[in-house]
């Protein structure tokens, strides 16, 4: 029953509403899904609702990872979220967990308009905010007034796009973001990005915290705060295997590392996953969706086969349905993070992928899906 529902509302949304929505600009889409999404969340029979038609649950998809239980391994990869206003409505669409943020000490309005840019054809969005988002303070206040709800709620934390007086003080901007965050107590675990594509004003740091030095310095300081929770650190996508063991190499030794997130938005314009005429017409920014998908689950599986021993290991990255996640669960992806994939197919997608998975893990003759992870690696 569910899985007709589901079907006639993923029809419904890629033939009717999608058709109306992408006829607006991203932007402004974008913010009224969040406004739309807030006032839903706050009703109970609105929840109680999307959870019965959409959220699917099963205890193979059930795991624990990082000391957190999770009811499912799918979840929203950060940036879409950037002002907590889902936290209410998005364990009843069926997500296992989300990402806030990313969230800065200072806020930032957001780059010039537009933030996003859609690729249709290349099943792709543009992306160019540069972290709009309210400062971690004020973002962290509205959330300590939302209890949970039953989803393991990470907060993604990186450095503000302004200009930095040099390579320190972007360091300490970041370090007093997760100062402040530590002292709210309602979410469950950290993202540390290092890896924007989007912040142009870093651009004349002679270090990048996406360096080995620079990741050094910045864990270093980390360290110090005795943080309280797990921590991710979200990775760059073009990176070759040798840069990235660098990077893996200086983060290893840091205990409170816990895991890795692979990876964040492409800018290699010439992946041939771009629709020819859809690339030429591409403004300023960066891309999501499945020109991110080959690139992200090669550095999986690379840093599945070198790190499992170490580290826990994120997915995201061109996640459209069942099997493009159970892919990254079987390079090494424990969970795994979406965001372009719900946005065109729509939201009762997370509950189709959920089940799709449990179909495929059945069909493969595992238990669950730990069982699974990185089998194929
Ligand atoms: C609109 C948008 C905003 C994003 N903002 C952030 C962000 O603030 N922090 C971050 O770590 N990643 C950000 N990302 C990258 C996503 O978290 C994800 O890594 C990437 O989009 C690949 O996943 P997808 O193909 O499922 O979208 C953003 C992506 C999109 C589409």
């Amino acid at each position: 029953m569910n899985k007709l529902i589901s079907n006639i509302s993923g029809w419904k949304y890629r033939h009717l509403v999608k058709p109306i929505l992408f006829h607006y600009p991203p932007d402004d889409i974008h913010e009224l899904f969040l406004s739309v999404g807030k006032v839903l969340g706050r009703c109970r029979l609105m929840r109680w609702l999307f959870a019965a038609m959409w959220r699917y649950d099963d205890p193979m998809l059930e795991q624990t990872v990082v000391g957190l239980r999770f009811r499912n391994p799918v979840g929203l990869s950060a940036g879409f979220d950037y002002r907590a206003d889902l936290v209410n409505v998005l364990p009843s669409l069926g997500f296992g967990f989300h990402s806030i943020g990313t969230l800065t000490n200072g806020s930032y309005a957001g780059n010039p308009r537009p933030m996003m840019q859609r690729l249709p054809k290349s099943r792709s969005l543009l992306v160019n905010k540069g972290f709009k988002n309210d400062g971690v303070a004020t973002t962290l206040a509205r959330l300590q007034t939302v209890p949970p709800l039953g989803a393991i709620r990470g907060v993604s934390i990186g450095s503000t796009n302004q200009v930095y007086p040099d390579f320190e003080a972007m360091v300490e901007d970041v370090v007093s973001g997760f100062q402040t965050a530590e002292s709210c107590s309602l979410f469950d675990y950290y993202e540390l990005n290092i890896s924007c594509p989007n912040l142009r004003n870093l651009e004349n740091l002679k270090e990048q915290l996406a360096s080995p030095s620079g990741l050094t310095k910045l864990l270093t300081r980390l360290q110090s705060l005795g943080l309280r929770r797990p921590v991710f650190i979200k990775l760059p996508l073009e990176r070759s295997e040798d840069e990235m063991r660098l990077l893996l190499d200086a983060a290893r030794p840091f205990d409170f590392i816990t895991g890795l997130i692979l990876s964040n938005l492409a800018k290699d314009r010439l992946n041939p996953a771009f629709h020819p005429d859809e690339i030429a017409r591409a403004g300023v920014g960066n891309f999501s969706g499945k020109p991110t998908q080959a690139r992200s689950n090669a550095l999986l599986r690379y840093v599945y086969r070198h790190y499992h021993n170490r580290f826990i290991l994120i997915g995201v990255g061109g996640v459209f349905s069942a099997e493009d996640a159970y892919m990254k669960i079987l390079y090494g992806a424990s969970l795994v993070q979406l965001i372009t994939g719900m946005i065109y197919m729509g939201p009762q997608e997370i509950g189709a992928i959920n089940a799709g998975l449990v179909a495929l893990l059945k069909r493969d003759g595992y238990a669950s899906v730990s069982e699974a992870v990185g089998t194929r690696a």
